[in-house]
């Protein structure tokens, strides 16, 4: 009995330990497999796309006018690469909008996919009925024409949907492009602008394909949503772009769903990093990197020799996580060779830049008339997820406000809020001037001063949420309204009428 007892523990011992180390072998196959490294694994044989500038007419109220479609199309990432994508005028992404401040735009936007989708203005200061968020739906066949005055500084900005719950599908899939203003008061002038010369968007995303090469839109299982394990710069995987002249603009856009890019070069290069979301910095800033969360731009200008090659890269970023596995789980142990620039053997020369950028008058805490506090966690806000038919804060017109974020759970947020250009209290270096996008930390808060100037409407709401998509669609928004002063809010315009009747 006693032996046949031993066997029998021997037997269900080595079962165990070899369950064990089944499980082990699979944790660390997993472990090594998530982690990606494309450093020096990129051939850059393909021409960087460069979005055209979109055409537009002036009618005869003065207006700028500007027609996009959303469209189903096929799209080459790269050679032998071909998935089923949407853009805009195009199969993917869409064309560059430009229009000077003071100048009043229409933007026709025809949908000519499928599914209902919005186009939001991101970075935009405009009323909230032209702003594109999931109250502002266009459906299949029809068109949309938001118009608005531009009234803010020149700014790289971009639009892309905002359709509640389909925000990560319909970005991921292409519906993206950037709307750059240009502002006469001569700030910057001297900077690079000759666009796709040198002056060049560069949006930044990554994807992940599938084996019969359509686009992979399932989320990893770090809750980021979609982390893919190559890198699109303007929809070119490997690209190359001719450099022509001394110093070029990069206007960085991380246009991805869940991932932070820490962006610099392959020799480590000093780079001035000029202007953020919402317009130039105060003076150049001088690094070697500049990290990006979803929904964050960066302009910098970058000086060559001539006949080099230098690779702009994604270095792992540095997300602040707390425990290290959640950084390999989230994208922070990932790098990526992006894009090579290759330097002609003569360079036309460029102006310096500049050691003064533009005004950005640092906004008094004292001057802010309430403070709100938001706790990003869960897929919630303080502890609510998005509801169309909730207006979550009110605010009034004219007034200016600090908003605390705190992030409260592990994961990485960046946070965004529409209409406003927001300063970081405290903030110096990246942090200094315009911004309508910030990373925020795991278990660290950020204070925000903005000021809500120019449009009332106490019906139609803008949003605040996390910009990594996947929480965004997961409910990790709300909704807040401006108002004139002593007014309360309205109720949500799009609703329809069955959402009105129950608690009142
Ligand atoms: Cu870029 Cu509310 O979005
Ligand atoms: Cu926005
Ligand atoms: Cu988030």
């Amino acid at each position: 009995m006693r032996r046949r007892y031993g066997v029998i523990l021997g037997v269900a011992a080595a079962a165990v330990l070899l369950i064990c180390a089944a499980g082990a072998g699979i944790g660390a196959w997993a472990w090594n497999r998530i982690q990606v490294d494309t450093v020096g694994e990129v051939e850059f044989v393909n021409r960087l796309a460069i979005p055209p500038l979109a055409p537009s007419h002036v009618d005869d109220q003065g207006r700028r006018v500007f027609d996009l479609r959303a469209q189903a199309g096929r799209h080459s990432f790269e050679p032998g690469r071909q998935a089923s994508t949407w853009g805009f005028n195009g199969d993917y992404l869409g064309p560059t909008l430009r229009a000077q401040r003071g100048e009043q735009v229409v933007v026709n936007v025809r949908n000519e996919v499928t599914e209902p989708t919005t186009v939001h203005w991101h970075g935009m200061h405009l009323p909230a009925a032209m702003d594109g968020g999931p109250h502002q739906q266009i459906q299949p066949g029809t068109t949309w024409s938001p118009t608005w005055t531009i009234d803010q500084p020149a700014a790289t900005l971009w639009y892309h949907p905002h359709l509640h719950g389909s925000t990560e599908q319909h970005v991921y899939r292409g519906l993206a492009g950037m709307f750059i203003l240009d502002d006469q008061s001569g700030a910057g002038s001297d900077l690079p602008d000759e666009y796709g010369v040198d002056d060049l968007p560069i949006i930044v995303q990554d994807k992940k394909f599938r084996d019969d090469g359509e686009l992979d839109d399932r989320p990893g299982f770090g809750g980021m949503g979609v982390l893919g394990d190559t890198v699109a710069v303007n929809g070119t995987i490997g690209g190359y772009q001719e450099v022509t002249t001394q110093r070029v603009r990069l206007r960085l856009l991380n246009g991805a769903s869940g991932r932070v890019f820490n962006l610099g070069f392959s020799d480590d290069r000093e780079f001035a990093l000029v202007g953020t979301d919402g317009g130039l910095l105060p003076r150049p800033y001088r690094t070697d990197r500049i990290q990006l969360a979803p929904g964050e731009r960066a302009e910098i200008v970058v000086t060559f020799r001539p006949g080099e090659r230098v690779v702009l890269r994604a270095y792992p970023p540095d997300l602040g996580t707390i425990f290290f596995f959640a950084d390999r789980f989230t994208g922070g142990d990932d790098s990526f060779d992006l894009l090579e620039l290759r330097a002609a053997d003569t360079l036309t020369p460029s102006a310096q830049v500049p050691e003064k950028l533009a005004d950005v008058p640092r906004m008094a805490e004292s001057s802010a008339v309430r403070e709100r506090t938001f706790r990003l966690s869960e897929h919630e806000i303080n502890g609510q997820k998005m509801e169309m038919a909730r207006i979550d804060e009110v605010v009034e017109k004219g007034s200016t406000e600090i908003w605390r974020v705190r992030n409260d759970d592990g994961l990485p947020h960046s946070f965004h809020v529409h209409d406003v250009q927001f300063q970081v209290l405290g903030g110096d270096g990246p942090l200094s001037g315009w911004k309508d996008t910030v990373y925020v930390q795991p278990n660290s808060s950020l204070r925000l001063i903005m000021r809500f100037t120019d449009y009332a409407d106490r019906d139609t709401p803008y949003m605040y949420h996390c910009h990594m998509l996947f929480h965004e669609d997961g409910g990790m928004m709300g909704q807040f309204v401006v108002v004139e002063p002593g007014q309360s809010a309205g109720r949500p315009a799009s609703q329809p009428e069955h959402h009105h009747h129950h608690g009142d």
